[in-house]
């Protein structure tokens, strides 16, 4: 059992990554780390604790991060995508029962990073923010750390919140470039892939079926990402499964086929603010490689992820 931490901002494809993740016997969810990013950080930190007490895992602690990007304002959210309460309004006010642990997301990281050395891995599914500052926290963070697994970026696709650039990257591309030029051990999931993993609508009644407690909540919470999905494209009939193949590749490593290559963000364009560049010929100097995913087993991996999501 791999030993992971998930660093989300739930959101709806959050919350079914971390469904998928507590489900899945091949890796340990140690704790969960929240920051802005879909909603405030206060809300997806809410958003987690709700999540978990929902699959009977209170036992997992949640540590809170970033309020906002390292070096701007925030002042827009996704609500649009994934609802006012960041769960398409299936909360409905509700309120979990448990709180957040005292440290700080970054330190968890750090904590953790050093009390197994090479045997962490980190799945991160919002902006780059808290692994930012794990780096800057430890100079050792980046050699004690297994495996960094980035849900961000779209090397060779559009973006989805600006023609060029994708959410978790654009929403903190100071930190994105600093964690891509770190020399952590990165695997890139980026929307190159993760746009081709459609869950498709008729999805939504194999869990109501179910009739759970929680798989009503997914349905119900997913409904909404669906009909976001449906106004922005029409007719894509499904919506995509970010979040959860970033899990998948850590469960199976052959559901994406990787390329290594140095990646760097713009931080500085005007209409490209957050685009991200994959330097297939190494022109950038020195700058570290990372695994970048290219190809995806998108049906393989639909499969597993509905086999094992409720
Ligand atoms: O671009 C998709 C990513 O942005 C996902 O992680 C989604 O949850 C949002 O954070
Ligand atoms: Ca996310």
């Amino acid at each position: 059992m791999k030993p992971i931490i998930l660093d989300v901002d739930t959101g709806i494809d959050d919350m079914l990554a971390i469904a998928y993740a507590t489900h899945s016997p091949e890796v340990k969810l140690i704790g969960l780390t929240t920051l802005f990013g879909n909603v405030t950080v206060e809300e997806t930190t809410r958003n987690s604790l709700f999540v978990l007490e929902l699959l009977g895992r209170e036992e997992i602690p949640v540590y809170a991060g970033a309020a906002k990007p390292l070096s701007r304002n925030k002042d827009s959210y996704a609500r649009h995508v994934h609802g006012d309460d960041g769960l398409g309004g299936a909360l409905q006010d509700a309120l979990p029962k448990g709180q957040a642990s005292s440290l700080s997301a970054a330190e968890f990281m750090v904590e953790q990073a050093r009390s197994m050395p090479g045997q962490l891995t980190i799945i991160a599914v919002g902006p780059m923010t808290n692994l930012a500052k794990a780096v800057r926290l430890d100079p050792d963070f980046v050699r004690l750390v297994g495996q960094v697994v980035i849900m961000g970026g779209a090397v060779t696709v559009p973006g989805n919140v600006t023609p060029h650039a994708e959410a978790n990257v654009h929403s903190d591309p100071e930190a994105a470039e600093l964690v891509f030029g770190s020399g952590l051990p990165i695997k890139l999931v980026g929307l190159d892939v993760t746009m081709k993993t459609l869950l498709p609508r008729t999805s939504m009644q194999e869990w109501r079926d179910k009739g759970t407690v929680m798989s009503n909540f997914l349905a119900d919470a997913t409904d909404f990402y669906m009909n976001a999905y449906e106004t922005f494209s029409p007719g894509i009939g499904g919506c995509a499964l970010h979040d959860p193949l970033a899990v998948g590749v850590v469960v199976d490593p052959t559901f994406c086929r990787t390329e290594s290559m140095p990646v760097k963000v713009d931080t500085t364009g005007k209409s490209t603010i957050g685009q991200t560049y994959a330097d297939r010929n190494a022109y950038v100097d020195g700058r570290p490689n990372i695994e970048v995913c290219f190809e995806v087993d998108a049906d393989r991996f639909l499969a597993h992820f509905m086999s094992r999501v409720v």
